[in-house]
């Protein structure tokens, strides 16, 4: 399917169960975010598979030999906020140095559209490779406004990870950013009237929050 170039699904037993957890409406909002966590960092080893490495050479116990590291690549992640603030700590766990913007913006409730209201970029970011966070990928709107935010900065490669992604998200995406690579746990089936998700996990903001 071309819809679905560049769209990494990790189907993980580990991811497909956890996200069990969250889908389940009786979760509440201390497992929701542990969870939320949890799946980061599972699909943050998914989508660092293409890090560059380089040779080393390490003196071990016996003997010295050429083994390959990480060639330092600079990374940055950016949460779109409020509900992509729930999967930063995961990500940090595999990638400690990474640095950490911040994109804030909400949907109107009526037309769908995002609305920005805070941004702070790390003073480098044009030099680093970006990780977009946001457990929800439904019309596209946020994800594809902080991308292009992102793009604005002259930074040259972006990712996007999502824990659910809807159809209609990815379609936007593909098309706008044909360039993105996208990092789901899931693709579900549709949005409904109100732009939700479906079957989804409601509002992944107020269940990481506790908020409503
Ligand atoms: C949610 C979610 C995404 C956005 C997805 O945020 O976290 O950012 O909706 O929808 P879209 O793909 O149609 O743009 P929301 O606007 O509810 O804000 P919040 O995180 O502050 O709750
Ligand atoms: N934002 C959410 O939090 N959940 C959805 O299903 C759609 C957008």
């Amino acid at each position: 399917m071309e819809m679905m170039e560049k769209v990494h699904v990790v189907d993980h037993p580990l991811v497909q169960h956890k996200l069990c957890i969250l889908r389940d409406e009786r979760t509440g909002v201390k497992d929701f975010r542990e969870v939320v966590s949890e799946i980061a960092t599972l699909m943050c080893y998914e989508a660092t598979r293409d890090l560059p490495l380089e040779d080393i050479e390490i003196k071990t116990p016996i003997t010295t030999a050429t083994f390959k590291t990480l060639a330092g690549k600079k990374l940055a992640i950016v949460p779109i906020l409020r509900a992509g603030l729930g999967m930063v700590d995961g990500i940090l766990t595999l990638i400690p140095s990474a640095k950490v913007g911040h994109i804030g913006l909400y949907r109107d409730p009526e037309t769908l559209e995002p609305v920005e209201y805070y941004c702070k970029m790390p003073t480098d970011i044009s030099e680093r490779d970006v990780i977009i966070l946001d457990p929800m990928l439904a019309t596209g709107g946020s994800a594809s406004a902080a991308i292009q935010f992102i793009k604005n900065y002259d930074v040259k490669h972006i990712k996007l990870m999502n824990i659910i992604a809807a159809p209609e998200g990815i379609e936007r995406i593909r098309k706008e950013h044909p360039d993105v690579e996208i990092y789901c746990a899931a693709v579900d089936e549709k949005l409904n009237d109100h732009g939700y998700i479906v079957p989804g996990l409601g509002d992944a903001g107020d269940r990481i929050f506790g908020t409503k």
